[in-house]
């Protein structure tokens, strides 16, 4: 908390609200390192495609401001649609290259939505940190791109995942779940544990892994792979296929999107050079 004095850091935490323990993470970090936190919930229309979840995301006002107020938040910024785009939208922000792959390549324009709100909200909050989960691997790097190219005078700060104790990535969208859903969901996590291990031979090439951890997920009955890559990060290239990891000095991601019914859940693992 600020006591006066010269200029307050600003720490900020974007959200789309549902909060959980993930989301808490950020924003005691924020606390710990700034003067002021400001935490923004905004479902944003913009990031969802025709058939995505906008209507239904799952929200929880009330609850929200007092997990905001539990763990360290100053002000919480909460517009509505129309206050945030009060009219047609003609400018937007997109980066191009790192949005190609992944979910930028499974859901289109997702990551047009992401750049345009996050670029309005750090000149609302004008925040000095920024804090994003590793969680959204890909967005941080958009968004990292997006801080550079456009000179905004933010720090961004990647936070670790947050999980739960059979080790499945904290989501807003985890609610749509089934109990059997649930039960299987845990083999995203699972199939990470078990690349870390393969990763340890040193003549693995990313096609062999990408291989092992889609035979990995198909053992659960209801997963339904969208994708499952391994790409340079934060760069998110294409590897060489048949090179073994151990010959190049390069961090990458194993990223993984696996739907259960209509849910869509992602994970992933970085690997830094060995
Ligand atoms: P949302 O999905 O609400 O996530 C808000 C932030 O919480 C993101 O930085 C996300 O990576 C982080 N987060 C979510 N689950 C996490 C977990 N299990 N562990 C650690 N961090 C986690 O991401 C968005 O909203 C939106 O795209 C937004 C950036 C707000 C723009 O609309």
């Amino acid at each position: 908390m600020w006591s006066g004095g010269s200029k307050p850091r600003i720490g900020f935490v974007p959200t789309m609200g549902y909060l959980h323990e993930g989301h808490a993470s950020l924003m005691r970090q924020a606390a710990a390192e700034n003067d002021i936190t400001v935490l923004s919930i905004f479902v944003n229309p913009l990031q969802f495609g025709p058939n995505e979840d906008f209507e239904t995301y799952p929200r929880n006002e009330q609850r929200d401001l007092s997990i905001a107020a539990e763990n360290g938040v100053d002000l919480v910024f909460m517009p509505s649609v129309s206050e945030m785009y009060p009219r047609k939208v003609l400018t937007k922000v997109l980066v191009s290259d790192v949005t190609d792959r992944l979910c930028g390549a499974s859901r289109p324009g997702h990551f047009d939505g992401v750049g345009t709100v996050v670029s309005k909200l750090f000149h609302l909050v004008q925040p000095d940190r920024a804090y994003f989960g590793m969680k959204d691997a890909q967005q941080v790097a958009v968004i990292q791109q997006m801080t550079d190219d456009l000179n905004f005078p933010v720090t961004i700060v990647p936070c670790p995942i947050v999980r739960e104790p059979d080790g499945l990535a904290l989501s807003s969208r985890n609610v749509y779940l089934n109990a059997e859903q649930r039960a299987q969901a845990v083999v995203l996590s699972s199939s990470l544990a078990k690349a870390r291990e393969w990763m340890k031979d040193a003549s693995l090439t990313p096609a062999a892994l990408v291989n092992k951890v889609r035979a990995a997920i198909s053992e659960a009955p209801l997963a339904n792979i969208d994708y499952v890559e391994v790409l340079e990060y934060p760069a998110l290239a294409t590897p060489e296929a048949e090179a073994p990891f151990h010959r190049t000095q390069q961090r990458y991601i194993l990223a993984l999107a696996v739907k259960f019914g209509a849910t869509r859940l992602i994970d992933n693992e970085l690997f830094e050079p060995v």
